[in-house]
């Protein structure tokens, strides 16, 4: 058994002259006396103080950045500054060596960029300490939020055969000896050998087999990975990310989006209560990179501001057509200054349109609902107008779309026809039309992009930044 003190505990201690053990990684060590040690219990370090003179120099050669070590001594308070406690060190052990000329990390700031080449060691720098803390308190808080209010998580599979959702490009799941492709004898790939007798494909999202959970056990969501092949070198694309999606039986848009929003601010709110002191780094963080910056870039609100001020605001709900008329008479769609210019109803919105109503237009979160049909999914319910479709897309600051949902067609003539008319093949998707056959019922729900909402509280600019390992085009190292 191997027995420590964690670093965060020792730091809250006053029981100065009791003996501890720590065991960590050496951030610095200076005048061969001061090593400043981290276990990743939290961002600070613990100060160790050593007895130099009767430490042999071999031991001594060995305490460096990136080294893990053993120590045993007493705590006692500190007479330095920045710390309240330290520890006098009677026993040093090296539990793993670091090559001081080979280790990427040195005791000062390393870009972001630099950062993401190193992966596999970042997490040893006190950001991305913040930002994977943060990451596990919202899933835990996404958890809490459900469970509290009866909802079942549910499984849905990773790997599918229906492709037909359209949310995005697919990732081919395949055992076939790519040097002995099975063709059919006119010339297609023949999957009837392959590993499922069918083409299989990564999925896309939960939500059609949410949808049957939800036909049954009444509230259901999931919280898994999803993957899209789209081609997309963005700060807010990923190829692998996980997606939060509940779906509701007896629910229309309005519960949808009091649901969304509720998430949203219980998920905000949690890590607010919880990881206060990553959050003050990252405030901090972000400060210190925006000096950087011309004044009128820098934001108005510092991190916890901006999600203060997220909790304390209600949403702005309006409909896609009347953000036309807003964005139609906007500044920069008259001075043509967007990239894509609204000539009219019936435009898909651009991330410089939904970032112009949040952040220049609204200054607050914004949920847009009521869109053309043509552009959204064909599950979605159609209006009475015959145009549009009961969706919804919550758009952040800084972030863009981070929620994407709809309340469900249900009614079996609507759906098959709008499937017809959208080339979905219904023999696929059989089990997800006999939902409208036997009991159909109104039904709603979103999906919430993981990663964007860790992105919004830790204030990251990269979405890369915050998943330990990202997969985007070209790259699928760790
Ligand atoms: O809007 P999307 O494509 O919606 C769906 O997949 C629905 N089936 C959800 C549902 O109704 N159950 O994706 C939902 C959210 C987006 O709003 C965005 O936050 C995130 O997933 N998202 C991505 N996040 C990172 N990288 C990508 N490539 C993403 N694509 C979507
Ligand atoms: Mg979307």
């Amino acid at each position: 058994m191997i027995t420590r003190n964690k670093i965060k505990d020792l730091l809250a201690d006053r029981n100065f002259g009791k003996q501890v053990t720590v065991m960590g990684w050496v951030r610095t060590f200076r005048n061969n006396r001061f090593v400043a040690l981290s276990d990743g219990s939290c961002i600070q370090t613990i100060q160790v103080v050593l007895d130099y003179e009767n430490l042999p120099d071999i031991l001594l050669k060995r305490i460096t950045t990136g080294a893990c070590i053993s120590a045993n001594g007493t705590l006692v308070e500190s007479v330095g500054k920045g710390q309240s406690v330290e520890i006098n060190a009677e026993n040093i052990d090296i539990i793993g060596d670091s090559d001081p000329e080979k280790f990427p990390l040195q005791p000062k700031k390393h870009s972001l960029e630099f950062l993401r080449e190193i992966a596999h060691l970042r997490f040893r720098t006190n950001t991305f300490n913040a930002v994977f803390k943060i990451r596990h308190a919202l899933a835990f808080a996404v958890h809490s939020f459900f469970n509290e209010r009866g909802f079942v998580y549910m499984h849905t599979p990773i790997v599918t055969a229906s492709d037909a959702e359209g949310a995005g490009e697919m990732f081919k799941v395949t055992t076939i000896d790519f040097d002995n492709i099975p063709r059919t004898d006119d010339g297609e790939v023949d999957f009837r050998d392959d590993f499922f007798g069918k083409a299989a494909n990564l999925t896309v999202s939960g939500q059609l087999e949410a949808e049957l959970g939800a036909m049954a056990l009444g509230e259901v969501y999931t919280f898994g990975p999803t993957f899209r092949a789209e081609n997309s070198n963005t700060t807010r694309h990923l190829a692998e990310f996980w997606m939060i999606e509940p779906e509701v039986a007896f629910a229309d848009l309005e519960d949808n989006m009091n649901l969304a929003e509720a998430l949203l601010k219980y998920v905000i709110k949690y890590a607010l209560n919880n990881c206060p002191e990553e959050l003050q780094f990252l405030k901090s963080r972000l400060l210190e990179e925006e000096k950087n910056k011309p004044l009128a870039e820098r934001s108005e609100l510092d991190l916890l501001e901006k999600l203060e001020f997220c909790l304390n605001n209600e949403f702005e709900r309006l409909t896609y057509t009347e953000a036309i008329d807003i964005l139609k008479a906007s500044k920069p769609n008259q001075k043509k200054q967007f990239k894509y210019i609204i000539e009219g109803w019936g435009a898909d919105l651009q991330s410089e349109h939904e970032r112009f109503l949040v952040e220049k237009h609204f200054k607050k979160p914004v949920i847009l609902t009521d869109y053309p049909k043509e552009i959204k999914s064909f599950y979605m319910r159609q209006n009475e107008d015959g145009k549009t479709v009961r969706a919804m897309d919550i758009l952040f600051p800084g972030i863009g779309e981070i929620i994407g949902g709809s309340q469900r067609e249900e009614r079996l003539d609507y759906l098959t026809k709008r499937m017809e008319e959208m080339n979905i093949p219904q023999e696929e998707l059989y089990w997800y039309i006999d939902l409208r056959k036997f009991g159909t019922a109104p039904h709603a729900g979103f999906g919430l992009g993981f990663e964007r909402l860790v992105l919004f509280v830790t204030g990251m600019t990269n979405i890369r930044d915050v998943i330990p390992f990202p997969r985007f085009p070209k790259n699928a190292e760790f």
